[in-house]
């Protein structure tokens, strides 16, 4: 596994994964284990595809825009019709139903009635700013795309903070863990046991045969979990109401409401230049002070850390997870609150631990109860989630550590390849190799050799 890149051949390599993956007006989130759209995939894609082509990066969020719900949402998955046969399940023809919805878009193609973080401001935005780096043309075609894409942006973010918020906490309700992008994490395992499952028919899980060990993959319990909460969704009609009155899990997502913070602070940005109405500005203000609020409720002071609330049991989980940085990720802390986030990300409960292969963050601390180094979210290290702390780190104007996080996430590239996630001990690659938002992020890291250069786009 060591030395699989020499370092020089990472851009020409991650290049290569995202032509491989790319399907014409988006890309596969992997060649195989991931064979349809997913939403937040899409978003870090864009913003890795900006630096090759910023017409096609902004035509990946525009095919995911397509096929909006009514409501404003984004679905997590649109499924590609032309999949093979029993490559993903649950499918397309698992999620028809929820074509039915009143407020589903024209189908087929289908779409899951889930959603997932709400990365598509960031890499709308980042696409403007890679296209000012280039020609003329290509800043009035983004510039052309941003104005199409500003409303569909704002119609999502207030999905999320209507209907996914209706106490107007500033935080993100998800109901299903599938919701959060971090499926078996265990934030959601008290959640999850609280949930009786019932009449489930048996299925398959096409994902197993995709992976090296079906220890990398959430297990056959936690599936159970999954397909029953579906079941649930699917018989409420994907009403959103229902869903909110009757659902056995529902939880705010701080991961999600931190990206949704800056998501909306890029949407700002957005709304800026394409001369939004002045009203859409102090909706937007609003809505990030409201995020900013609502994560300072989720605080634990002993912990140094922020903690999704289960609204069933009426309670904090209490899991040490990546997740637990939310307030970095938001944004715009003060010096004493970045100061304690910043012992705990070195402390040894995340980069300090003493087994790690690299100084990178695992997805669950090695401290937690609930770690399994090789199982998915419990554990291994992502590389999007190391750039979504590099690029908060750079804007809390933490710039070192920043250049170390990116230098040090290359290195796991060059040396263990462009996988999904990694055994943080022994930098494994685990999951689905050529993932292709890691490739993206790579090609973002790459194209960030200057930090000042960064730091202005920002
Ligand atoms: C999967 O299938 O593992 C996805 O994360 C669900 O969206």
């Amino acid at each position: 596994m060591e030395d699989t890149y020499k370092p020089e051949a990472l851009p020409w390599r991650a290049e290569k994964i995202l032509r491989k993956n790319d399907m014409g007006g988006w890309t596969k989130a992997a060649p195989n284990l991931y064979p349809h759209q997913w939403s937040w995939d899409s978003a870090f894609i864009a913003l890795g595809l900006a630096h090759l082509d910023t017409r096609r990066a902004a035509r990946e969020l525009q095919t995911l825009f397509a096929h909006q719900w009514k409501t404003g949402k984004v679905p997590h998955i649109v499924f590609n019709s032309d999949a093979p046969p029993h490559s993903y399940f649950p499918g397309s023809e698992h999620w028809a139903c929820a074509a039915a919805s009143p407020d589903a878009p024209p189908a087929p193609p289908y779409t899951s009635c889930l959603s997932q973080p709400p990365v598509h401001a960031i890499a709308a935005l980042r696409i403007w700013e890679a296209a000012k780096r280039r020609s003329e043309e290509e800043i009035a075609s983004a510039w052309a795309f941003l104005k199409d894409i500003y409303p569909k942006l704002l119609s999502w973010h207030r999905y999320l903070l209507t209907y996914r918020d209706p106490e107007g906490s500033g935080l993100v309700t998800i109901y299903h863990p599938w919701g959060s992008g971090t499926d078996n994490s265990p934030r959601w395992d008290a959640a999850l046991a609280a949930v009786e499952v019932s009449d489930l028919p048996p299925y398959p899980r096409y994902d197993l045969q995709h992976v090296g060990s079906p220890s990398q993959r959430p297990t056959d319990a936690d599936y159970d979990r999954y397909l029953w909460l579906v079941e649930l969704i699917k018989r409420a009609w994907c009403d959103e109401t229902t869903i909110y009155e009757s659902h056995p899990f529902l939880v705010k997502d701080v991961l999600s409401s931190a990206i949704l913070v800056a998501a909306n602070e890029a949407l700002l940005k957005i709304a800026e230049l394409v001369e939004a109405q002045e009203e859409d500005h102090t909706i937007i203000a609003a809505w990030i002070v409201r995020g900013r609020r609502g994560l300072e409720g989720c605080w634990e002071p002993e912990l140094g850390l922020c903690l999704d609330y289960d609204l069933r049991a009426d309670r904090p989980l209490q899991v040490r997870t990546v997740a637990g940085f939310a307030p970095l990720i938001a944004g715009s802390l003060d010096p004493r609150q970045l100061g304690v986030l910043l012992k705990t990300l070195d402390s040894p409960t995340f980069l300090g631990h003493r087994g790690l292969r690299w100084p990178l963050p695992p997805s669950t601390s090695p401290e937690d109860p609930g770690f399994n180094p090789r199982s998915y979210w419990r554990g291994p290290t992502w590389p999007v989630v190391n750039w979504l702390l590099w690029w908060s780190l750079i804007r809390a104007d933490e710039t070192e550590r920043a250049e170390r996080l990116r230098r040090t996430a290359l290195e796991q590239l060059a040396k263990g390849g462009f996988g999904e996630y990694f055994d943080p001990f022994t930098g494994q690659l685990l999951g689905s190799a050529d993932q292709s938002w890691t490739a993206a992020v790579a090609l973002d890291w790459l194209s960030s050799e200057s930090l000042p250069e960064v730091k202005a786009a920002l």
